[in-house]
């Protein structure tokens, strides 16, 4: 197994948030959730008070940025067919396949033991329904029956494809993101409309809490966690060597207005990204939802 599983133990306190807020099914709260959420409960409050943004809010912001960009994708006819690497027990695949049933595909992807844990899950809720299923993927294999490629082989390649990751990339080194950033684009390139979204956290958004954060972070997953970039246009260059023709690093403040009440408002220290590969600017608030910048606080 890859060595990134250090930080599957992430993936079950945040499936415990998307539960708390609402956002899930509780079939995808587990024991280890439950006792991360409360274990580290004295922690989390310390490193807020401490400056480190809250991470409630934080995780919402990113979670809601991306349903509301996939959303809109789909709405628009660009997407018909997902594929969310590192899923972990987010509801996101769940929820859009009982929004969208089989007209949209959805493969959702994570290491060997987290994925069973998901088809466990999703057994319990009545599932997997048609148009969605659960592999297993490691986002760092070039080849093999765990790669990408792999798993992309069974899409259709005339219609729109979208990859996410989710609380992933700031757990890998730049070295690896910029590999799978590549293996990303080149796989995109195969489909006539295709966009990547993932969350991405930048050293100039901590507001010098860059410290604090990430020493909280990396003790929680054992191991290094990488702010790889400091400025959005950072992101968006290398976005860009790697193959992408055209990228974003969002500041969740230009949707405020559409995310939705945010306990604690939407976090400005958290970014989502928009990459494509076609050579053109991707859309930006105020074509798609007018533009509200109303942030309630910075967290
Ligand atoms: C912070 S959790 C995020 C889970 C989910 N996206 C969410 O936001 O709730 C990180 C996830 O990355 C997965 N992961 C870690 N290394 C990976 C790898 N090499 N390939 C695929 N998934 C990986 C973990 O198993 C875990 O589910």
């Amino acid at each position: 197994m890859s060595d990134s599983a250090s930080i599957s133990p992430t993936g079950h306190y945040t499936g415990l948030v998307w539960v708390r807020h609402g956002l899930s099914h509780p079939a995808l709260a587990t024991t280890t959730g439950h006792l991360l959420f409360w274990g580290f409960k004295p922690v989390v409050l310390a490193a807020q008070w401490a400056g480190v943004p809250a991470i409630d809010s934080f995780l919402l912001t990113r979670h809601r940025l991306i349903d509301l960009r996939l959303d809109e994708a789909i709405r628009s006819g660009r997407v018909g067919q997902v594929i969310e690497i590192a899923s972990g027990l987010s509801a996101r695949g769940w929820r859009f396949n009982q929004r969208y049933g089989e007209a949209l595909s959805y493969i959702e992807a994570d290491l060997p033991g987290m994925a069973q844990r998901k088809r466990e899950a999703l057994a319990r809720m009545g599932g997997p329904q048609p148009g969605h299923r659960v592999v297993d993927i490691d986002a760092l294999a070039d080849g093999g029956p765990q790669s990408l490629d792999a798993v992309a082989a069974s899409l259709d390649r005339d219609r729109g494809l979208a990859l996410i990751t989710e609380g992933l990339v700031n757990y890998f080194s730049e070295a690896d993101v910029r590999s799978m950033w590549q293996r990303f684009s080149s796989l995109m390139r195969q489909f006539p409309e295709a966009c990547y979204w993932s969350d991405i956290a930048l050293s100039d958004d901590m507001g010098g809490r860059v410290a604090p954060f990430v020493s909280v972070l990396s003790a929680f997953v054992r191991g290094r966690v990488h702010l790889h970039f400091r400025a959005p246009t950072d992101a968006e260059a290398a976005l860009r060597e790697c193959g992408f023709g055209s990228a974003r690093a969002i500041d969740p403040g230009e949707f405020a207005g559409a995310l939705g009440d945010i306990p604690g408002g939407v976090s400005r220290r958290i970014r989502v990204i928009e990459a494509t590969t076609a050579p053109v600017p991707v859309a930006s608030a105020s074509t798609t939802t007018g533009g509200e910048s109303d942030v309630h606080n910075s967290n």
